[in-house]
């Protein structure tokens, strides 16, 4: 396997997706065959779902938040996390998962980009949103207590935009890096490179002359746009993949 190696020259930026979970017993969407429980998946996350039936939305984001309590971040986020403790500053991860495993893990530069599983927001008022670990016992809709509107969880869903502060977060990360006078390099994991923007970032990595590495299990849509494939679990593939020098 070729080695990355991580010297104090490095900056890394890292792009995980649900494949990094699936070790852990969380599936990823193929898994599920973009099905839950017969429902579409878009059905269930996005915003003309939720106004349709909130009952159901609600059911399905509650038992994802007790699934994803219950199990345990793997060899993957754990090599991630010493990655970050070994580059410092140098480091920045950016995820589309939602499960919380990276944090759990102990990373702590982390852009979770499609938002977490484990907090709430009011989808009436402009109240902040919250840390919650509430499992909804189905049938129920949480009100919010300052508007009484109804509450939603703090997910980007299919069709709804990105927070414009995380994608600037990635973007200052991606310039300082690619400007420092050191290496830049451009690392995706368990990503089917098919949502976009991130699915795109290899690409503007490339053009500013960063190295671009892809461990994926089965050969991404955006595959061939990478310099580096290694084929293969992350679980398995990350611990054994940098050199930190
Ligand atoms: N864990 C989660 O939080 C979770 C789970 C399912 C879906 N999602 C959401 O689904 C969207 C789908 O995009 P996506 O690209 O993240 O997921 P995806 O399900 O579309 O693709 C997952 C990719 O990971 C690969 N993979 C599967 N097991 C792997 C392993 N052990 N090691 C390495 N690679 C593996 C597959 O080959 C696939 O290409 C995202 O927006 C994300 O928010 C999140
Ligand atoms: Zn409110």
């Amino acid at each position: 396997m070729q080695q990355l190696i991580l010297d104090s020259n490095t900056w890394l930026l890292v792009l995980t997706g649900a494949g990094v979970s699936a070790e852990s017993g969380v599936p990823t969407f193929r898994g599920m065959d973009g099905l839950w429980e017969n429902h579409p998946v878009e059905d269930v996350a996005s915003p003309q779902g939720f106004v349709k039936d909130p009952l159901l939305v609600w059911r399905f984001y509650s038992q994802r938040r007790a699934a994803a309590a219950s199990v345990q971040p793997n060899p993957g986020h754990a090599a991630l996390a010493a990655w970050e403790r070994h580059l410092g500053d140098r480091f920045l991860l950016a995820t589309q998962n939602v499960d919380g495993l990276h944090r759990r893990a102990g990373s702590e530069r982390v852009v979770e980009m499609h938002g977490t599983l484990f907090k709430t927001r009011c989808s009436k008022c402009q109240r902040a949103p919250f840390e919650d670990t509430t499992v909804y016992p189905a049938g129920t809709v949480p009100g919010c207590r300052e508007c009484g509107g109804i509450l939603r969880p703090h997910i980007v869903w299919f069709g709804e935009y990105l927070d414009p502060a995380d994608m600037k977060k990635i973007e200052s990360f991606a310039y300082r890096g690619s400007t420092s006078g050191g290496r830049f390099v451009f690392l995706a994991a368990g990503t089917s490179g098919v949502v976009y923007p991130a699915a795109g970032i290899v690409d503007r990595v490339r053009e500013a002359g960063g190295e671009t590495w892809l461990v994926n299990l089965d050969p991404a849509e955006n595959s061939g746009r990478f310099e580096y494939n290694v084929t293969g679990k992350s679980g398995e593939v990350l611990p054994k993949l940098a050199k930190l020098m």
